[in-house]
């Protein structure tokens, strides 16, 4: 017989939740948020689910550390509770940061996989982590759903597509980019981008290509200042693109990010609903159930 869940709704993803509890027939536990004048959270779990197993839903898109710290009060409280907590984080922030890249960094996941422990958390759902390395930071089971055909699904379904190429601004998307172009049936191709650490400045490296004619569909896990969406469109312009049309899972949009894409020639953007924004076109808490409904 399957499990019977509770969705908890951390005050960050009140939609995924909601979305999450009707798809496996849960009852939704709310949770309320106060911030003191001061900023600090007060949170309070309605409902309380004693006992239970209980999905406590919850991005970390900015402000991040308030996000996180929300979550890991509720987790604390379920689990002193006796509850079986699962956390479902949609958005997992510093998971770029999963090794010691320069001397003296720290690895930010392996102090959010601590935390997360630490407070009583047993399992943990993500979506499209940065990388999949990173799940090997956490010591309790954790697992990475992807988007990426739902967000293809989606492009091939709104737009009439023109010989489509799928495209990764870089070789840490080439399975995403693979994926997406298995659902369109095209064509993809992976550019070699390499950052400066120090500066974080882009170089996107040429490519021998002709796209006259033909729409490029840029596939990522995540646009934060848009820089590399932005430097993989100007040169797919170049090579003839009609269309370019960035598709991320997670559109963090940092500063004026898709003014820069835009004026780098990138037509229209498609992201899930990890992060809200005016490009949430994908829900992601049909794939969140899926997940669940396995276990
Ligand atoms: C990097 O490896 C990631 O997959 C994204 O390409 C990157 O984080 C996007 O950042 P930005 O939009 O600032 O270039």
């Amino acid at each position: 017989m399957a499990r019977e869940w509770i969705v908890a709704a951390g005050p960050a993803s009140l939609d995924i939740a909601v979305g999450l509890a009707s798809k496996l027939g849960a009852k939704l536990a709310k949770v309320e948020s106060i911030d003191f004048p001061d900023g600090e959270s007060k949170v309070k779990i309605l409902d309380e689910p004693r006992n239970k197993s209980v999905a406590v839903v919850q991005s970390l898109y900015p402000p991040q550390d308030k996000h996180l710290f929300q979550l890991l009060l509720i987790a604390h409280k379920l689990s002193e509770d006796g509850a079986d907590v699962n956390a479902v984080v949609p958005y997992l922030a510093y998971a770029r940061q999963d090794k010691e890249f320069l001397r003296g960094e720290i690895v930010s996941l392996g102090v959010i996989s601590h935390l997360l422990r630490s407070v009583g958390v047993r399992r943990l759902v993500t979506v499209d982590i940065h990388s999949a390395q990173g799940l090997g930071l956490f010591s309790i089971p954790a697992y990475s759903c992807s988007a990426i055909p739902l967000l293809a699904e989606y492009v091939s379904s709104n737009y009439k597509l023109r010989n489509p190429i799928a495209v990764s601004p870089d070789f840490g998307s080439s399975s995403r980019v693979e994926a997406f172009a298995a659902v369109i049936k095209s064509e993809y191709v992976s550019f070699r981008k390499t950052r400066d650490r120090r500066t974080g400045d882009i170089i996107t490296e040429e490519q021998d290509l002709n796209l006259s004619g033909r729409d490029a569909i840029i596939v990522d896990d995540m646009i934060s200042t848009g820089g590399s969406v932005a430097k993989c469109a100007q040169l797919l312009k170049k090579y003839g693109a009609v269309r370019v049309i960035a598709t991320c899972t997670h559109a963090l949009m940092v500063g004026g990010a898709v003014d820069k894409m835009m004026d780098a020639g990138v037509d229209d953007i498609v992201a899930s609903n990890t992060v809200p924004s005016r490009y949430s076109k994908v829900d992601v808490a049909p794939l969140l159930a899926s997940y669940f409904q396995t276990l």
